[in-house]
């Protein structure tokens, strides 16, 4: 797959070839990162980050990301209520305008389509940073780069995919990812909020097994990775809908006490109370590690849309 000059909108563009190159990369620069080094590789090169919907980790790690390899950022984290779209400006006019002064965009909309309507007026790379219930790519590669970096491979691997997989854009993003390396997938999740079935056929289309749980704790023993999401309160008709289902799962030590001793905990954050704080000091847990990996894959990412090889 190509990268170079790309728009980054879904996880459905990568190949396996691309994913293990990007991995590569990313592993490099993680050595860069962790020697607290910066590069130079994208001196002169500008991110804008265009955030219509609240973030923390997406908007800094890759802002980080950026001035780690040398490049500036413009950033609005506040688009819908400070940017020109107050004055009913456009999505398409709005990347437009803003690929003139930036080389790449970064942007968040709770809207599905909506960052690809920005990548539309673009005239640089627009890369996904997470469009309403539909996907997030970038959590979704991170994710499944922990998971290469953790157990070293990627397949012959039972992964469990844990809580709300409905309205969870990134497990979608990891499904579509890790189909390549015909995984088996362990779906628990409340009835309701499943997996849509479109995308257990994708699945099962690629040759993954795809099978269902409603106990955590019986089918955590299964798990090679334990993959836990948050259910998504943003995504709900109300309160009382939301509430349905919020605190279903709950990995705490006792439910970890039945899972394997390699197994690998990670969760794209933020937590509500889905993972107990107990949990943290366990060496399976791979979360708060997951969000160092992320700024080494931004950088990786964003030198392979911005450097041509
Ligand atoms: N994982 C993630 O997307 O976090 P933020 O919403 O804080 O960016």
């Amino acid at each position: 797959m190509k990268f170079y000059g790309q728009h980054i909108l879904t996880s459905g563009q990568f190949d396996k070839e691309g994913l293990l190159s990007l991995f590569e990369e990313a592993h490099a620069m993680q050595k860069i990162l962790e020697k607290g080094k910066k590069s130079s590789v994208l001196d002169g090169k500008v991110l804008a980050t265009l955030f219509f919907e609240p973030s923390t980790r997406t908007r800094f790690s890759f802002e980080s990301a950026m001035l780690r390899l040398g490049g500036s950022v413009i950033s609005n984290a506040d688009m819908m209520q400070t940017s020109s779209l107050t004055k009913m400006e456009t999505l398409y006019d709005t990347g437009k305008v803003v690929s003139k002064m930036a080389d790449v965009i970064v942007a968040r909309h709770s809207t599905g389509g909506a960052v690809s309507e920005i990548s539309r007026g673009s005239e640089v790379p627009v890369i996904n940073a997470g469009d309403g219930a539909f996907e997030h790519p970038t959590q979704g590669l991170i994710d499944v780069y922990t998971i290469w970096k953790e157990k070293g491979r990627l397949a012959d691997l039972t992964v469990g995919l844990v809580g709300d997989l409905k309205f969870g854009r990134v497990p979608h993003s990891q499904c579509k990812l890790l189909k390549h390396f015909k995984v088996k997938f362990l779906c628990v999740a409340p009835k309701g909020i499943e997996l849509p079935e479109e995308m257990v056929l994708e699945l099962k289309d690629s040759g993954c097994e795809v099978e269902f749980a409603e106990n955590l704790e019986q089918a955590i023993s299964e798990m090679d990775v334990i993959g836990m999401t948050r259910v998504q309160k943003e995504r709900f008709s109300g309160e009382s809908e939301y509430k349905k289902y919020a605190g279903s799962y709950v990995l705490d030590g006792e439910v970890l006490k039945k899972a394997k001793k390699d197994a690998v905990i990670i969760h794209p954050l933020p937590r509500v109370n889905e993972i107990s704080v107990e949990v943290d000091s366990d060496p399976r847990a791979k979360y708060f590690g997951q969000v160092r990996n992320g700024v080494a894959l931004r950088m990786a990412l964003l030198k392979k849309v911005l450097v041509e090889e």
